[in-house]
């Protein structure tokens, strides 16, 4: 188990209310300023996630704010980010799916704010490893910025790389990962750093990226493809008005999954001849 107490260093998430809530690193004799006051970090190391903390000074402010532990959907929301994310509920989709856990090693193109970078780097640790791949120079350092503060360095490689026409040295990996603008036209590469059995997942906003992707997927021999759309709704719970909550994120993206396979044609089935499709009209009885 993980420890309890709170030290120098570590993340937490500090919570006022429903809106108001950051992902902090705390730090010894520094503080955060909020618009509620000013929360002292000493006042905080050595307490148990899971405690409260008061704003100073505590005679004019005096707010209670809640520390909690962050979870992997905490770090994606609140991460420092500039491109499209993804959603907790995509990534946890992308995980099951894919058999994504401890000990498996990954390739993810793009790495974009690296929000997914670091829900699959919290999952294959102790040992197991994510190499994310970016062109752009920006989406590398925030990458690298969002993946230090989560303090997963240690399993994730932050590296620029062009999935579409760059060669990485990783072989025989358990999935691939591609949430990029093109993905169809790097299915045929990726391919070779697959595993047999291993996962493909592609994630695209777009049906028509999805189209094209399901079909490269096809006429490259992967199987068991399938592509699926999340919709999650909040229910708000009010004595009188318990129903889902009036605003909602519509969609995020659909998810397409396929597995590489070892493929060969049937000598049995394929190579059988064929039956004549002319019929034998002797004997037929016709009518008069
Ligand atoms: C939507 S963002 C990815 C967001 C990311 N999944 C996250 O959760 O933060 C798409 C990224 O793909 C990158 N990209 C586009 N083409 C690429 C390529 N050929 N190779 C590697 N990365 C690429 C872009 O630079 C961009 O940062």
């Amino acid at each position: 188990m993980s420890s309890q107490i709170i030290k120098e260093n570590d993340l937490i998430f500090l919570i006022l209310d429903e809106k108001r809530r950051w992902l902090v690193q705390v730090k010894s004799g520094g503080n955060f300023h909020t618009h509620r006051g000013i929360i002292e970090f000493n006042d905080i190391i050595g307490k148990n996630f899971g405690s409260v903390v008061f704003s100073r000074p505590f005679e004019t402010q005096g707010y209670k704010f809640y520390i909690l532990k962050p979870l992997p959907s905490d770090y994606i929301l609140h991460m420092i980010r500039k491109t499209q994310i993804i959603y907790p509920e995509d990534a946890g989709m992308i995980l099951i799916y894919s058999g994504i856990g401890p000990g498996s090693v990954v390739i993810e193109a793009g790495s974009g704010s690296g929000a997914l970078t670091c829900i699959l780097g919290n999952f294959v640790r102790p040992n197991g490893h994510i190499y994310t791949y970016d062109i752009n120079e920006k989406s590398l350092k925030r990458t690298k910025q969002n993946v230090m503060k989560a303090k997963l360095d240690d399993v994730i490689t932050v590296q620029y790389g062009d999935i579409l026409n760059d060669y990485f040295e990783q072989k025989n990996v358990d999935a691939v990962v591609l949430d990029m603008a093109t993905p169809w036209s790097a299915v045929k590469k990726v391919k070779n750093y697959l595993k047999f059995s291993g996962t493909l997942v592609s994630f695209s906003p777009t049906i028509e990226q999805v189209k094209k992707t399901v079909l490269s997927m096809r006429e490259n021999d992967f199987i068991e493809i399938n592509t699926y759309e999340l919709i999650k709704r909040k229910i708000q719970v009010k004595e009188k008005a318990t129903r889902p909550e009036v605003r909602m994120i519509g969609h995020t993206g659909y998810l397409t999954f396929g597995k590489k396979i070892k493929n060969m044609k049937n000598p049995y089935r394929e190579q059988k001849p064929k039956v004549p499709k002319t019929i034998d009209m002797n004997n037929m009885p016709f009518r008069g």
